[in-house]
C-alpha cells in the first residue's frame, strides 16, 4: 500500500467507520500514521474505535456522530471538519434493504438512497473542492458488485450503487487533472454485519465471499491508480460480462438467484 500520510496529507475521513469495511478502512489508515475523522451513528462504538486507533496506532481520531441519511448531518461534518487538512475522503457508509420492490416501505427506500447517494455525493462535492484548493486529495467511493447491474430484490440498493458507480467514473476523469484521484471500489459479497442481517442466504447464490479487512486493503490500493476496483477474479467476471452479453440476461440470472435465497418469514 502506498504512503497515503506523504501524498494526501495527516487525516482521511472515513463514514461508516466501526465496522465491517469502514472499520478495515480506518485500522489501515491508522496503521500508516493518519489521523482518523470516524463518522456514524453510534457514539459509544466511535468511542471504542477512538480508543483503540489511538492507543495501537498513536495517531488522533476526532468522532463525529451523525446520521448521514439526514442532509443536514452531511453539513455539519464539512463544518465540524473545517479546521483540519483533510486530504482524503472514504465514503463508505451505505445500507441496504431486500424483497419485492413494492413490499418495502417507499420511506426505507429514500432513507436507503439519502444514506448512499446523496450522502457521498454532497461529500465528495465540498471535499472535491477542498482538495483541488489544496492541490491533491483522494477520494475513495463505495459501490458494489450489484451496481454493474439491475438485481431483483435489491432493486433500489444496486440502483443506488449504479449512480456510484458512474458519478465515480466520471469524476476520475474530471479530477484527475486537478490533482484529485478518485477510486470506486465494488465489492462482492464481504463478511459484514451487513450481510449477515440480510433476509438472504448467500449460500444459494454462487458467489464468493471476502473478509473486509482484503476488501479494504484493495479499495486503498487502487486509489490513485485505477478508477474502478472489484475484489475476487470471480466478482470481476461478473461485473464484466455485462460488456459482452444483453443487460437482460444477467439481471434476469440473479432475479432467479436471490429470490431463490431470500428467507421468506
Ligand atoms: N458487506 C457487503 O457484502 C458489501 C458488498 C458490497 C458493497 N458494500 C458496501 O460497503 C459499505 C460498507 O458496508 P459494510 O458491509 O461494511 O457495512 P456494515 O458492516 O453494516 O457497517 C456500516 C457502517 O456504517 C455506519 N452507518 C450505517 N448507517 C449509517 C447512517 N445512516 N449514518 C452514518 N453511518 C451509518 C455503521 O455504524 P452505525 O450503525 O453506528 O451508524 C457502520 O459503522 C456500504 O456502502 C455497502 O453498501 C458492502
Amino acid at each position: 500500500m502506498k504512503n497515503f500520510k506523504q501524498k494526501y496529507g495527516s487525516w482521511a475521513l472515513v463514514t461508516g467507520a466501526t465496522a465491517g469495511i469502514g472499520a478495515q478502512f480506518s485500522e489501515q489508515l491508522a496503521k500508516q500514521g493518519l489521523n482518523i475523522v470516524a463518522v456514524a451513528r453510534n457514539q459509544s462504538n466511535l468511542d471504542a474505535l477512538k480508543l483503540k486507533l489511538e492507543t495501537k496506532f498513536h495517531i488522533s481520531v476526532k468522532t463525529i456522530a451523525a446520521d448521514l441519511s439526514k442532509q443536514e448531518s452531511n453539513q455539519l461534518i464539512i463544518e465540524q471538519t473545517n479546521e483540519l487538512d483533510i486530504g482524503l475522503l472514504v465514503a463508505n457508509a451505505g445500507a441496504e434493504n431486500n424483497g419485492l420492490f413494492i413490499e418495502i416501505d417507499e420511506s426505507d427506500e429514500s432513507q436507503l438512497l439519502a444514506l448512499n447517494v446523496v450522502s457521498p455525493m454532497i461529500l465528495s462535492h465540498a471535499f472535491a473542492k477542498r482538495f483541488v484548493r489544496r492541490g491533491k486529495g483522494g477520494i475513495l467511493l463505495l459501490s458494489s458488485l450489484f451496481g454493474y447491474q439491475g438485481v431483483p430484490f435489491v432493486a433500489n440498493y444496486s440502483a443506488s450503487k449504479a449512480y456510484i458507480l458512474t458519478l465515480g467514473e466520471a469524476l476520475n476523469v474530471e479530477l484527475k487533472p486537478l490533482g484529485v484521484d478518485v477510486t470506486v471500489l465494488s465489492p462482492g459479497l464481504t463478511k459484514t454485519s451487513m450481510t449477515e442481517n440480510m433476509t438472504i442466504d448467500f449460500n444459494k447464490v454462487p458467489i464468493t465471499s471476502h473478509s473486509p479487512e482484503v476488501v479494504a486493503k484493495i479499495g486503498l490500493n487502487a486509489l490513485g491508480k485505477k478508477a474502478t476496483v472489484v475484489p475476487g477474479l470471480i466478482n470481476k467476471i461478473y461485473a464484466w460480462e455485462n460488456r459482452f452479453i444483453p443487460r437482460t440476461w444477467p439481471v434476469n440470472l440473479f432475479g432467479f438467484l436471490i429470490n431463490r435465497a431470500i428467507i421468506k418469514h
